[in-house]
């Protein structure tokens, strides 16, 4: 796309710039504003036609959100384009030079919304600052069956918002009476109190493994965005019965979709949704929480409320809930309809069709090792290896075993389940269909003799006899999501 330059003369500004581009007002460049128009950014006073990198920005048709505007607010909103890489793609497209008074405008100045996000612990391994997105280390993650709040996983898309819990209001739309409005208040008094644990496990978990395969797009994950809290709240289905959810409705409605009081520079929300069936069952366990691990929810983890949707891909569990909708339509949002679905390993950016494919729900599932780091080395004088983990499956289904080899699977030994009773006297065994927590496991294993180099090895099996497939090659997809191979880590016998 060739630029239609502004005359100096006609822009009413001399032409001061030192090299020859031509200047533009930013008139001129809010009118490229499609793939039709071309696509034109602004960027510290300059004009650049990214028209051709649309289709190969890796964040997708994001970008066309910033046509014919400064790049600037929408960086300061994605914190991955503060790299010396990206400014030298950035410098390939330019055309020219924003008039110097356009330039100087307040819409341009990047207020930094992430300069309020609260502080994390240490430990943490960062995927990313800007959103923040973070894991830890996999040698601690398995040291409590209940994870610490400070070093849950933290997976968010946008800034943490900031909530007056005296002014925050619960939307419900759907239901007969109209829109109902909630208090905090309300939540913790009208409805009884719930507590159930729950492990949620992002999408991504373990993406880079599959990255060792074939680049894919997205955090690169590794064995520890997943978690396991104590959550408490009001039932989801307490709060629409007692709003008037009724046969009528249900005839009807087919989801609950989810809006989160996080928004991006369009004022859109982060926001997903959930089948009624799953929002409304007995046995869906759907929560309305305002504690986890006995406190106030961390800022991070979606203060004052967010949805626990046990058994779901943390995707649908949303943070710092905001509205409720009860609908025949899926969540309408990009993270429901262009993201977190899964495709087979022939599918490429050229070839996907998000609509092709369903939204994920239910995770399946999952076990790694957590105590071994794939590159380590033990000591041959001992007579016995400790491998420990934690396992877990989407849907309720309780993991009934892990199988763990020391020889990249040839031969198998069963570790032992350390079950929720065990570690919390409390919480009694769950009910069959509604295991929405993780267990953690151990064995030890004797060495080997002679072996210089072990290949270990686990996978799980839950209660409908599902377990891991043997490698990540055939499940790879380009999303990245869904990695859940046998997990293998290879260390010295020294
Ligand atoms: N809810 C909102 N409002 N905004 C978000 O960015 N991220 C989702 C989900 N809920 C998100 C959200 C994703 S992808 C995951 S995996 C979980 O929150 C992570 O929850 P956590 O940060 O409490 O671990």
């Amino acid at each position: 796309m060739s630029p239609v330059p502004v005359k100096a003369e006609q822009a009413e500004i001399p032409v001061t710039q030192t090299n020859s581009l031509p200047v533009y007002s930013q008139e001129e460049v809010t009118k490229h504003c499609s793939i039709e128009k071309g696509v034109w950014v602004t960027y510290k006073g300059g004009v650049y036609d990214i028209t051709d990198f649309v289709t190969v920005h890796p964040g997708g048709d994001k970008i066309l959100l910033a046509a014919g505007k400064a790049l600037e607010p929408f960086w300061a909103l994605y914190g991955v384009h503060e790299q010396e890489h990206v400014l030298e793609i950035l410098s390939e497209y330019k055309v020219g030079i924003l008039r110097a008074e356009d330039s100087k405008k307040d819409d341009i100045k990047s207020a930094d919304p992430y300069s309020t996000d609260p502080t994390r612990h240490p430990a943490l391994i960062v995927n990313s600052v800007k959103p923040f997105n973070a894991e830890p280390p996999p040698a601690i993650l398995t040291d409590n069956y209940i994870t610490p709040s400070d070093i849950f996983f933290k997976r968010n898309h946008l800034p943490v918002p900031h909530i007056d819990p005296k002014t925050y209001r619960l939307e419900i739309e759907g239901l007969p009476g109209g829109t109902v409005s909630l208090t905090l208040d309300d939540l913790k008094t009208l409805f009884p109190k719930r507590t159930l644990i729950a492990t949620i496990q992002c999408a991504g978990n373990r993406r880079s493994e599959m990255n060792k395969v074939k680049q894919v797009k997205g955090l690169n994950w590794g064995i520890a965005a997943i978690s396991n809290a104590k959550w408490s709240g009001a039932y989801l289905r307490d709060v629409l019965y007692h709003y008037g959810f009724s046969p009528e409705v249900a005839a009807k409605a087919r989801h609950v979709q989810f809006e989160g009081l996080d928004v991006d520079v369009t004022g859109t929300p982060y926001g997903a949704s959930i089948p009624i069936n799953k929002a409304m069952s007995e046995e869906g366990d759907v929560l309305l929480a305002y504690k986890m691990n006995g406190e106030d929810l961390p800022a991070d983890h979606g203060f004052p409320v967010r949805a626990i949707v046990p058994g779901v891909v943390g995707a649908r569990n949303i943070k710092w809930l905001g509205k409720i909708v009860i609908s025949e339509e899926e969540s309408q949002s990009h993270w429901q309809q262009n993201d977190y679905k899964g495709f087979s390993p022939g599918t490429d950016w050229d070839t996907v069709d998000f609509k092709s494919a369903p939204a994920i729900q239910e995770l399946p599932v999952q076990s790694a090792i957590t105590n071994l780091a794939d590159g380590s080395s033990i000591d041959r004088d001992m007579d016995k290896v400790t491998v420990k983990g934690y396992a877990w499956s989407g849907g309720g289904r309780e993991v009934v075993r892990v199988d763990v080899s020391l020889d990249g699977g040839k031969t198998w030994h069963v570790a032992k389940l350390q079950s929720s009773e065990e570690i919390e006297s409390s919480a009694p065994s769950p009910p069959p269909g509604r295991a929405w927590a993780w267990k953690l496991w151990e064995i030890e294993i004797p060495l080997p003799e002679g072996a210089q180099e072990l290949e270990v090895v686990c996978k799980a099996v839950d209660s409908s006899y599902n377990t891991q497939p043997d490698s990540v090659a055939p499940i790879w997809n380009l999303r990245g999501v869904l990695t859940n191979a046998w997990h293998q880590v290879r260390v010295k016998v020294k």
